[in-house]
């Protein structure tokens, strides 16, 4: 048997009963597959992964050892979350890593976006792997794999081409000789939502837009800077703030900040002042292959525009991208 094929007799996962019985499945497979074995596991703070991590606490509590690399380029509050909900809540064996001075240090002076997207990929793998190396006795590694991944690997795989350009940070060397515990690999998106919530996790957790694996990296456009870094980071809190309360996190599919790198004249308190735009984008979409702008109300935009431009310290205009993929992409870089 294909154990990489979703069999037609799976009942999709809909509700809280459909995702225990899942749970309490996977829970007995797991066991018998790990023994009491250890299994490595890079924790994002995406949904995949995160939802892969509970599950796995719960099967085999402390044999799991969660890796968080936070590469500086996390929104605001994402790394902390994961401490939170990981180590003080579910009591994980949870290795935290702040390699913010590595990224930035590497990624100082580099513009071009495919070359920051490399630079970021690379030296997650040789940070992840580093920490790997410090391990003693791991045998697994677990991955956040979804249906859709597998899906769109046999389409590449069938056309010789691959369907995505970018890989996510999590990507790991094919030299890792370990076996795979890939507990939601035959599940949707929203079916991983609702097995998340069953496993108690958060709902910003569970609920969290996509993000890309390179982070803000692609979002602070040309060069990083960490002044600009920061801004972005506050700014876009601002706006995810505003659309959690206007509930448009519950209809928009994507929404975030971009801080290109040039400045403008403004003024303050009477005084010359200088400073950033700040980009709104905020889009629809089913596959992320078009979308279509998301309407913000007029009310709304005014009030991100007044708290970002008060709030954060080097922005003096807010801007409101209004264009669809084609032809703009959903990101800036
Ligand atoms: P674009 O900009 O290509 O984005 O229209 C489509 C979707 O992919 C996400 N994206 C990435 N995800 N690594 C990722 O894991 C990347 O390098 C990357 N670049 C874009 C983007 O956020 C959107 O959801």
């Amino acid at each position: 048997m294909n154990t990489n094929v979703r069999p037609d007799s799976m009942e999709r996962i809909t509700t809280p009963e459909l995702a225990e019985k899942f749970i309490a499945e996977q829970i007995a497979e797991v066991r018998a597959q790990v023994g009491d074995k250890k299994v490595l596991l890079a924790l994002s703070g995406g949904v995949d992964s995160s939802v892969v991590a509970a599950l796995l606490i719960k099967a085999i509590g402390k044999q799991l050892v969660c890796v968080h690399v936070n590469h500086g380029l996390m929104r605001k509050g994402e790394s902390e979350q994961v401490i939170e909900v990981f180590r003080n809540q579910l009591d994980a064996n949870l290795v935290y890593i702040d390699a913010t001075d590595r990224f930035l240090d590497l990624l100082k002076d580099v513009a071009d976006p495919e070359k920051k997207r490399k630079i970021i990929g690379g030296e997650f793998i040789k940070v992840f792997d580093e920490e790997a190396a410090k391990l003693d006795g791991i045998s697994f590694l677990a991955q956040g794999t979804i249906y859709p991944d597998i899906l769109e690997s046999i389409k590449a795989e069938e056309s010789g081409k691959p369907v995505k350009s970018h890989h996510n940070v999590g990507g790991l060397p094919e030299d890792m000789q370990f076996e795979l515990v890939e507990p939601v690999k035959l599940l949707f998106k929203d079916e991983v939502r609702v097995v998340g919530k069953a496993l108690g996790l958060p709902a910003s957790m569970v609920d969290r837009q996509p993000f890309p694996g390179p982070g803000l990296g692609v979002r602070c456009l040309g060069a990083i800077t960490r002044d600009r870094l920061n801004a972005l980071r506050e700014a876009d809190a601002i706006l995810r703030e505003e659309f959690e309360i206007a509930g448009l996190n519950k209809t928009v599919w994507q929404y975030f900040i971009a801080i290109p790198d040039i400045k403008s004249v403004g003024v303050k308190d009477e005084l010359r002042y200088e400073g950033w735009p700040a980009i709104i984008r905020a889009i629809n979409t089913t596959d992320a292959m078009s979308a279509s702008i998301e309407e913000i109300p007029y009310a709304l935009l005014h009030k991100i525009t007044a708290r970002i431009t008060a709030e954060v310290e080097g922005i003096n205009r807010v801007l409101y991208d209004l264009t669809p993929k084609p032809v703009g992409t959903i990101e800036w870089e």
